[in-house]
């Protein structure tokens, strides 16, 4: 496995991560981003959600793969250079290997320490695929080495990552996307993104998926306390908050919150303090859900050209590739 020195611009200072989060946390209505989930246990409370039966997502789109790869995977092409954007445990790409035979594998994560063990586990399965690892918080910024080949530069951007985006950010994001395939030259038609998104449906399978029966989703939200506790040297206590999320079908979508179960006063690094009220909240993640001819559109005017997507029989969630135009 290749190690790709990490770019400069993509690593925040740790000063500024503490700033950030400081801000956030003393904002009108405190919130965090919801990277500070992906801890080490963090990703591995994510993996045990994606096994629960109410979060339909993972195997929704785990079915639709594994009954459309060959339409996928010559969607994909032959050759491609699978640049997969929040890789976590490479699962879903590792899955793919068998129908996309990518001659390269980028694996990118912001959990650096939890991806280098997944994909030196991979490499083990797979010695004909080139793996590279590389650790990048990409939300901020996504510029690949210079030494990657540009012919067949294809994205994947699988299990709804998109839907932490607001609808204008994801908008950028996937002009950002779009602008690493082609570098300069634009003539790359080689280039595209495979894509799954999640899809608007009834309130209630959406309020379970994120507020499961066995409290997992509930520990992995809770979890950012400790982290942050790591990171900003805070004293928050896990047993004051309580997990609280719920569809908002107004915004389309999904809002995840910390809620004081009493009035209390965190303490953090350098005199930093903030009192929350009884039922006071930390919005810890948005999670947005789109209609296929939304999601379609906003490809369309984020410079993709031909779109094919394929879903669930309950349209519950959409695969998309789409062509660099
Ligand atoms: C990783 C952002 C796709 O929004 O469904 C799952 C994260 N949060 N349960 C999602 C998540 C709570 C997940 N994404």
């Amino acid at each position: 496995m290749a190690q790709l020195p990490q770019a400069a611009k993509n690593r925040l200072a740790q000063g500024e991560i503490q700033q950030q989060l400081a801000a956030g946390l003393l904002a009108a209505h405190a919130h965090t981003s919801p990277k500070y989930l992906y801890d080490v246990l963090g990703s591995r409370l994510f993996a045990a959600i994606c096994e629960l039966p109410e979060y339909y997502p993972t195997r929704t789109e785990a079915a639709i793969f594994a009954l459309h790869a060959q339409q996928i995977a010559g969607a994909v092409g032959a050759d491609a250079i699978l640049i997969d954007l929040g890789a976590g445990n490479c699962s879903k790409a590792a899955g793919l290997f068998p129908s996309l035979r990518p001659k390269q594998y980028v694996a990118i994560d912001i959990s650096v320490q939890f991806l280098e063990e997944a994909v030196s586990a991979l490499q083990q399965q797979f010695p004909q695929i080139k793996m590279t690892c590389l650790g990048m918080d990409f939300s901020a910024e996504l510029e690949l080495p210079a030494t990657l080949e540009m012919e067949g530069r294809q994205f994947f951007y699988p299990g709804s990552s998109i839907g932490n985006f607001a609808p204008l950010e994801a908008l950028m994001f996937l002009r950002r996307i779009r602008k690493a395939i082609a570098g300069g030259s634009g003539s790359d038609s080689s280039g595209g993104l495979l894509i799954g998104v999640d899809l608007v449906k009834d309130k209630a399978i959406l309020d379970a998926a994120y507020d499961d029966s066995l409290g997992v989703t509930a520990a992995f939200n809770l979890n950012l306390l400790h982290h942050l506790n790591r990171l900003l040297d805070a004293d928050f206590d896990p047993r004051d908050w309580r997990h609280r999320a719920f569809y908002n079908s107004e915004q389309h979508r999904i809002e995840m919150h910390l809620e004081a179960r009493d009035e209390l006063t965190v303490h953090w690094q350098q005199g930093g303090m903030r009192h929350f009220a009884r039922g006071e909240t930390i919005h810890t993640e948005s999670s947005y859900k789109y209609t296929r001819q939304g999601f379609i559109e906003m490809l369309q005017q984020t410079g993709f050209g031909k779109v094919q997507t394929w879903c669930d029989p309950h349209n519950w969630f959409m695969v998309c590739h789409a062509q660099a135009a």
